[in-house]
């Protein structure tokens, strides 16, 4: 099917970020998304508040930061997909199922991912109509469900937000999404802090902030752990070889440590943002924080009809939260993309439309799966569910229990110090430290938190 001259010349012309705040903005770009804004106050919300929230941090700080800069080193060392990275690190060994297993959890993610983003888009035109205002808790909850479960509404929605997509990722990700989020996420930030300032003067606020912020380990169920951890791959694009792909595109300058701890310092604010907005607004409005999925769907509009010009304010919402949305779908296509482009005959745009029109396919099941399709249950979940629990709460951790692995015994010290490029006179401590980390550490706290959730 290839031939090797094309396969040299695609690998060659793989082009780069051009500068230090492109490589930030493309990387805050795929992990800010609907993990922080939709996902992560639903997870929090179904897994009981403070505690979950501690367990979370917790996650991200010992199994985030060394992941992110894992992916990091394997991705800008091998300047490759997430498949052929390991083929070029480890040749002639079975180490590239990893890239294999994130092509295919980048795929399942992106059949339930677009359904959401096309919720996103039917609420920024009903944002536009204004007709996201003057309606009590219950017809918020109603017209959200009504919406969900039409029987196409949303798949058309689905299938325009996947056409958008493959038009950018057909044509490369360009200096246009970048200079885009330059200036997008910005004002995403600043909305987002007036909300938050906002959901203090609710009439719950304390009580919102409370659930959050107060830890009750009483609650925390074991499979709250692994889910917390879900959360923490899911929101930081990590252990389906999303990060090895986008670093592929670093330049030697970039710091990659320093880099992994912005990238993780802004999505985790975001998230914490998001459901400092959320709580107290549910509370507020005497609804339960266990909704799931439809969570910020039914509870925001109410926020934004009690602020002055809530209209404006929800649609400003809405069109950010799409662009988040947006380039962390591009990512996930750019994973599935790139690894096919590079490794068959097809142009980079055939290979864009191919991934594009399975998704379709599967998003379709993910979509009806709140109408039509609400009483297939596979493993006692509906099949957006499945998507979703799978590939979060499995496939990710499992890709990084793995990525892990091959970091710490299999990659040779030299490439992890020449990566990693600590500037200090006790660089090699460093360097050790985080060998140590990713041998031993990582991969038994993952492994641990897979056997209690199971057997705990
Ligand atoms: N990190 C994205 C979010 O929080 O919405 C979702 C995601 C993007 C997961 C890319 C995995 C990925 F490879």
């Amino acid at each position: 099917m290839l031939n090797n001259n094309t396969f040299d010349m695609k690998s060659e012309n793989r082009g780069s970020f051009s500068s230090k705040i492109g490589v930030i903005l493309a990387t805050v770009g795929t992990a800010v998304g609907l993990g922080n804004v939709w996902r992560f106050p639903y997870v929090v919300g179904e897994n009981g508040g403070g505690a979950f929230l501690f367990v979370y941090i917790l996650s991200l700080i010992l199994l985030g930061i060394p992941g992110v800069v894992a992916e990091f080193i394997v991705g800008r060392h091998s300047q490759a997909n997430a498949v052929d990275s390991f083929k070029k690190l480890a040749p002639k060994t079975k180490w590239h199922w990893i890239g294999y297993s994130g092509v295919l959890a980048g795929f399942l993610i992106m059949g339930y991912y677009a359904v959401v983003v096309g919720w996103t888009l039917e609420y920024l035109i009903q944002a536009i109509a204004g007709n996201l205002s003057n309606m009590t808790t219950a017809q918020y909850g109603e017209m959200f469900d009504q919406f969900a479960s039409h029987p196409y509404l949303p798949l058309i929605w689905m299938v325009i937000v996947m056409f958008i997509n493959t038009v950018i990722v057909a044509r490369g990700v360009s200096g246009g999404i970048e200079k885009a989020s330059n200036i997008l996420m910005p004002i995403f930030f600043v909305i987002m802090l007036i909300m938050v300032v906002n959901s203090f003067f609710l009439p719950a606020a304390k009580e919102g902030l409370l659930y959050l912020f107060k830890p009750d380990f009483s609650q925390l169920k074991p499979v709250a752990i692994l889910i917390a951890m879900g959360q923490t791959f899911f929101s930081l694009s990590l252990g389906m070889g999303c990060l090895i792909t986008y670093s592929s595109y670093f330049k030697k300058d970039v710091n990659l440590p320093k880099t992994a701890a912005q990238v993780v310092g802004i999505d985790s604010l975001v998230a914490l943002l998001s459901a400092m907005i959320i709580f107290p607004a549910v509370f507020s409005f005497g609804m339960a924080p266990e909704q799931g999925p439809s969570l910020v769907f039914k509870v925001l509009p109410n926020v934004f009809q009690q602020m002055p010009v809530g209209t404006l304010w929800s649609i400003l919402f809405y069109a950010l939260l799409f662009i988040a949305a947006l380039t962390s779908l591009i990512s996930l296509h750019e994973v599935v993309t790139a690894y096919l482009y590079e490794n068959t005959s097809l142009s980079r745009k055939k290979s864009a439309c191919l991934v594009a029109g399975m998704v379709v396919l599967l998003g379709v099941f993910a979509s009806l799966s709140f109408g039509v399709l609400s009483d297939v249950k596979i493993f006692g979940k509906t099949i957006f569910d499945l998507l979703d629990f799978v590939t979060a709460s499995i496939l990710l951790p499992v890709g990084g229990f793995f990525i892990s692995i091959f970091v710490g015994w299999y990659l040779d010290k030299r490439i992890i110090a020449t990566e990693l490029r600590i500037k200090h006179p006790k660089a090699h401590l460093f360097v050790k430290g985080y060998i140590y980390l990713m041998r031993i550490f990582v991969p038994t706290c993952i492994f641990a938190v897979f056997l209690f959730s199971m057997f705990g």
